[in-house]
């Protein structure tokens, strides 16, 4: 006999869930929070306690069944009541106006259409299917008639709503809902750097890390992977009609699914050219990856008209954009030694143009990854360029092997210092393990000297070289002993020239803290890291002595990060390249106290939209670390709206309110004003 459940019990737990479910909405979709972290801790811990107290009221749908699933054994398949189909792909402006001569042509008229245009996920497709309301099944497109039922993992993606949200519509019966799971470029970038110290191969692009991530049997395994969703499309639904596709959108929306925010509507096949165009432009700048634009025809009429092909429909068309990968030879395999004195191999290949961009060197990150992927001189390979990072060699093509092609071996000594190399077991890098090796130390001063650490005009490469050559630089403190004299014998030298990079590098002796602790080069901190220790510490010294635990404290700092902080201090050559700095008199500016930043003190901050420099999190401790103060919606009392990409409903309201608004090129200037 099951025992009875007080209905005060009952109506609690409906009442959480129901709060919980809004307040989800409310962070992952709108990306506008109403309560803060803390309030929403306290729901779902008090969710959590009712629901062990009372195992009987747990549902599927409930907020806390995002994880803790067992893993699998093998995926069920599930057949899609509706086949998945793929797109007709155009490459040029020609062939996206042939495709609408063609539809014209099919459906004899002259009139223009309305197209819907959206990016074009480069991410995996799924399809969801939510019943009342409540998502029961997800699959990944499998052959397009049957995929593998991922329910498990896809639940434990945050932007996918367990609930529709029925606060505008009631939700329908049944709805299938299509969209394409990926992953961030940044975070890709992350889970490849932790994959590949800890020596497993990394992914080759953020689809296959999202594939992958996807097909995970333990959702464990998959809720720790940074995946997100944009719904596009829909498939069987009952209990709704709709006219047209950006009526779907629309719908989806108020539904709490996820929709790209650059979905536009546009009349014509030219606005559709000009949308891809534009959005070309913007792509780099762009958190994900996105492959072209998918054009589809607006009314749900006409595409019923128009129906499909065998593979694809007649009505949608994928617009690519130029290919980011090419093919190309190896010369030769090349090892480069970092900052770290991590030796890395590179490939030196024939120059071939990827993306608009002429590439030459990609990495192949390590000895393993050299062995997996059994790249050799002389063979043709796939090479890729993602955003803004150093091209990669993807694959050999192996079928255009001649027998020439020579095997690539690590050499065991250092190439520019000639110390024997070491890899230590179960480690995937291999060091020069000379803490005086001209290698790394040519890494460091460029890295310490690049724009956005000590930002030194006129030390580049170049020069870094001639003076290292030429024994005036074995270190960098030998930078600030540095003449005038030392210079002006050297080629590539006059009077003016050495006066100028003398008075540079004296000029970089008084550098924010935060460009100073990025400067070191310590491993894993990064310019938003090294904002965040400066804010924390507030001075060299106390970053320093800090421990590990207490580097744990700030928000944004992993043990990863912490580990190596603490590495960094405790070797002697860098208490010894800190002291002589000082002695020298390299002070960096500690960051201004609140009362010194008239800008900000006192002020009041809101944010919508995601900014490209820093996490929200970040963003924030910049402000109240300026005395100034964040909240989270905006009010007559609110005096700045910061607006990263894709702003919400906060930036009307500002505008309404007549809340000065700041993009964020003016929010940093800002904050340079304001210390
Ligand atoms: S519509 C019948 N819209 O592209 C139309 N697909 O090559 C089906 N994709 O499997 C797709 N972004 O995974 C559509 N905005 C978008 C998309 C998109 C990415 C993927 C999807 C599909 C593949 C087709």
């Amino acid at each position: 006999m099951g025992r009875v459940i007080p209905e005060e019990i009952r109506a609690r737990v409906q009442e959480l869930r129901e709060q919980i479910h809004y307040h989800n909405y409310r962070y992952y979709v709108l990306d506008e929070p109403v309560i803060s972290d803390a309030e929403y801790d306290r729901l779902f811990r008090e969710l959590e306690e009712l629901e062990a107290a009372w195992p009987e009221l747990v549902t599927p749908d409930s907020p806390t069944q995002r994880v803790g699933a067992q893993p699998l054994e093998k995926f069920e398949t599930v057949p899609h009541r509706q086949p998945m189909l793929s797109l007709e792909n155009a490459f040029s402006e020609g062939e996206a106006r042939e495709f609408d001569a063609r539809l014209k042509r099919f459906l004899r008229t002259q009139e223009e259409f309305d197209y819907v245009v959206e990016p074009k996920m480069d991410g995996c497709a799924v399809e969801l299917v939510y019943e009342r309301g409540v998502f029961t099944v997800g699959s990944t497109r499998g052959d397009g008639y049957r995929g593998e039922n991922v329910t498990q993992n896809l639940k434990t993606i945050r932007t996918i709503p367990l609930r529709l949200l029925e606060t505008e519509e009631p939700a329908p019966e049944l709805l299938e809902v299509r969209g394409e799971v990926y992953m961030n470029l940044e975070e890709f970038r992350k889970l490849n750097e932790q994959r590949l110290a800890k020596g497993e191969p990394p992914f080759a692009n953020p689809r296959n890390a999202a594939a992958g991530s996807l097909r995970q049997l333990d959702p464990a395994v998959t809720a720790s992977r940074p995946l997100y969703i944009y719904c596009y499309g829909i498939g069987e639904v009952v209990g709704r009609r709709f006219e047209t596709h950006w009526e779907v959108l629309q719908t989806l929306k108020r539904w709490g699914l996820r929709v790209n925010p650059l979905t536009e509507r546009c009349r014509g096949i030219e606005a559709a050219i000009a949308y891809h165009h534009r959005l070309e432009h913007q792509r780099h700048g762009l958190p994900y990856e996105t492959d072209g634009v998918v054009i589809k025809v607006d009314s749900l009429a006409l595409q019923e008209r128009l129906g499909t092909k065998t593979r694809s429909p007649r009505w949608a068309l994928a617009y690519k954009f130029a290919a980011t990968q090419a093919t190309t030879r190896v010369l030769a395999i090349e090892v480069n030694v970092g900052r770290t004195g991590a030796v890395t191999p590179m490939a030196i290949m024939e120059p071939v143009e990827v993306g608009g961009v002429t590439v030459s060197r990609a990495t192949l990150h390590n000895e393993d990854e050299v062995k997996r992927k059994d790249v050799r001189v002389g063979d043709w390979v796939l090479v890729q360029r993602a955003g803004d990072v150093i091209p990669e060699v993807v694959m050999v093509i192996k079928e255009r092997r001649t027998g020439q092609e020579v095997p690539f071996q690590m050499p065991s000594h250092c190439p520019v210092c000639g110390t024997p190399l070491v890899r230590p077991p179960g480690e995937a890098v291999t060091r020069c393990p000379n803490p005086d090796c001209r290698g790394a130390l040519r890494r460091a001063i460029l890295h310490f000297a690049s724009k956005t650490a000590m930002d030194i005009d006129g030390l580049g490469e170049k020069i870094i070289d001639q003076l290292m050559e030429n024994g005036l630089v074995r270190s960098i403190p030998d930078l600030y002993r540095l003449t005038e004299a030392d210079l002006i014998p050297l080629e590539r030298f006059a009077e003016k020239s050495a006066a100028n990079l003398v008075s540079a590098i004296q000029k970089s002796k008084a550098v924010p803290l935060p460009r100073f602790i990025y400067a070191l080069g310590i491993r894993y901190v990064g310019e938003a890291t090294a904002q965040l220790l400066a804010q924390h510490f507030e001075s060299l010294e106390r970053l320093a002595q800090a421990s590990e635990e207490e580097l744990l404290q700030i928000e944004g700092i992993g043990p990863q990060v912490a580990r190596s902080i603490r590495e960094f201090f405790r070797q002697e050559k860098n208490q010894r390249l800190l002291k002589e700095l000082a002695a020298l008199g390299v002070r960096p500016l500690p960051p201004e106290k609140p009362a010194a930043a008239p800008g900000l003190a006192g002020k009041t901050f809101v944010f919508t939209g995601a900014l490209q420099r820093f996490s929200r999190e970040e963003a924030k401790a910049l402000v109240t670390a300026r005395g100034g103060k964040v909240s989270s919606s905006v009010s007559a009392k609110t005096d700045y709206v910061v607006a990263g990409a894709d702003p919400g409903s906060k930036l009307a309201k500002a505008k309404e309110l007549g809340v000065t608004v700041l993009d964020e090129a003016a929010f940093l200037e800002f904050l340079e004003r304001s210390g």
